[in-house]
């Protein structure tokens, strides 16, 4: 525990009030109903602590909306204390010398024993801890509503084969199969799980970390586009432009059979006050029960100019690794905690299976993937690449020998 903090326990305090009051500018995109309870856990933690919290929330899903805004604040000098940046992004901004080490709270709270080094390694810049993870989330699953499948007489599908039987099923019993967002990080998101389902978590590497030329053209990556524009028959045409937070509310209602998201997803079907095995299902995503595709959410440091925020900002570094913010804060954002040494008790069944294949295919070293259209997998430049062919592919009558062609033409532009 950082030692002000302990000198205030020690002095009677209950909470880790600071000498020293000072102010922590968070950046983040958390706006849905299920993010915004969780970012809520950490200002109330930051507040008791006897600092101060701004809210610097910056909407869009996935992101993108809240990085321009981060650069452009960073370029006028300006960056906040904390912001929600993740995976390569993580190693830009630390080449570009913003970010502030964490070390010291990190060795008084043993983060490198507490943390797997699949989460640790993505926190730290040259061996420095400069980020603070506050959760993984599993992007590779699929949210179901339930009644609807069972009063269309259809099962949940465990293949790609099954899917598409039970997307035609659903669709001629007159519900709509698949609530889709269609925003480029969205397509890139159910894109992704495609490829996975295709061609496994070895091909998933060479795509998407390696960037392997011939496995980008490859007949598998032309079957995993053929396999993606089937996604387009099943979903409404209120697609285009929906936030993926609207998606999951369709489910929610009944209105539509089933989403593609990551488990952001469950926090909103939480917020819903709605139980997971009755009122909604958690499964993997068609054919990939076995690979886990990681996506870290975290907030990295930017360097600030008073010894007072800086002591707001590593007091808050440290709370988020604590146990109490990484239960409560994943209870309601639907992920599991960076941390795999807590006691699960109070986590429902998908958290309690998503930890499951998280640990074991951390342990064999196979299956565990890092998500491209999470910023896991790549730089920000060959993700926007990816984001733009997957998206206009989506969204012509493109060939899929040519989406294939054209992503590894974008993928190698963009190196
Ligand atoms: C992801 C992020 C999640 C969730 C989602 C939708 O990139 O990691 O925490 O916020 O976007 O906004």
């Amino acid at each position: 525990m950082f030692k002000k903090s302990l000198i205030a326990m020690a002095m009677g305090g209950t909470m880790a009030v600071s000498a020293q009051a000072g102010e922590v500018e968070v950046l983040h995109w958390w706006t849905s109903g299920g993010e915004a309870r969780s970012i809520a856990v950490l200002k109330e933690m930051v507040e008791d602590a006897g600092h101060t919290w701004t809210d610097f929330a910056v909407a869009g899903g996935g992101g993108e909306n809240a990085y321009t805004v981060l650069r452009s604040r960073a370029v006028s000098g300006n960056p906040p204390a904390a912001a929600q940046i993740k995976g390569l992004e993580i190693q830009e901004w630390g080449d570009l010398g913003f970010l502030a080490s964490l070390d010291d709270v990190a060795d008084e709270n043993n983060w490198d024993a507490v943390l797997p080094s699949v989460v640790a390694d993505v926190m730290k810049h040259d061996g420095d801890y400069v980020a603070a993870p506050v959760n993984v989330h599993r992007v590779n699953w699929m949210w179901a509503n339930p009644a609807v499948f069972a009063d269309a007489g259809v099962d949940i599908p465990t293949n790609l084969d099954e899917l598409w039987a039970a997307a035609e099923e659903l669709q001629a019993a007159g519900v709509t199969p698949i609530a889709h967002g269609g925003q480029p990080w969205q397509d890139a998101t159910t894109f992704e799980s495609i490829v996975l389902a295709v061609g496994g978590a070895d091909f998933f590497n060479d795509v998407f970390v390696e960037m392997d030329q011939a496995a980008l053209e490859s007949d598998t990556m032309v079957e995993a586009f053929e396999e993606f524009r089937k996604v387009n028959d099943y979903i409404d045409r209120g697609a285009p432009g929906r936030d993926w937070n609207v998606a999951t509310s369709m489910v929610i209602r009944g209105e539509a059979a089933m989403q593609f998201m990551g488990d952001w997803a469950k926090g909103e079907f939480t917020a819903a006050n709605m139980t997971p095995g009755e009122d909604y299902i958690c499964a993997p995503f068609p054919g990939t029960a076995d690979a886990f595709t990681f996506n870290i959410d975290s907030l990295a440091m930017f360097k600030q100019r008073t010894a007072a925020n800086a002591e707001a900002q590593m007091t808050m570094a440290e709370l988020v690794l604590s146990p109490s913010f990484q239960e409560t804060f994943n209870l309601n954002k639907g992920s599991i905690p960076a941390r795999t040494d807590l006691d699960m008790g109070k986590f429902d069944d998908c958290a309690l299976a998503s930890m499951e294949t998280f640990k074991s295919t951390a342990a064999s070293g196979e299956g565990l993937v890092p998500s491209m259209a999470h910023g896991m997998s790549t730089t920000s430049t060959i993700q926007g690449a990816i984001y733009d062919t997957v998206t206009e592919f989506f969204n012509s009558d493109m060939s899929a020998e040519d989406g294939a062609t054209r992503l590894a033409r974008a993928v190698r532009a963009a190196q």
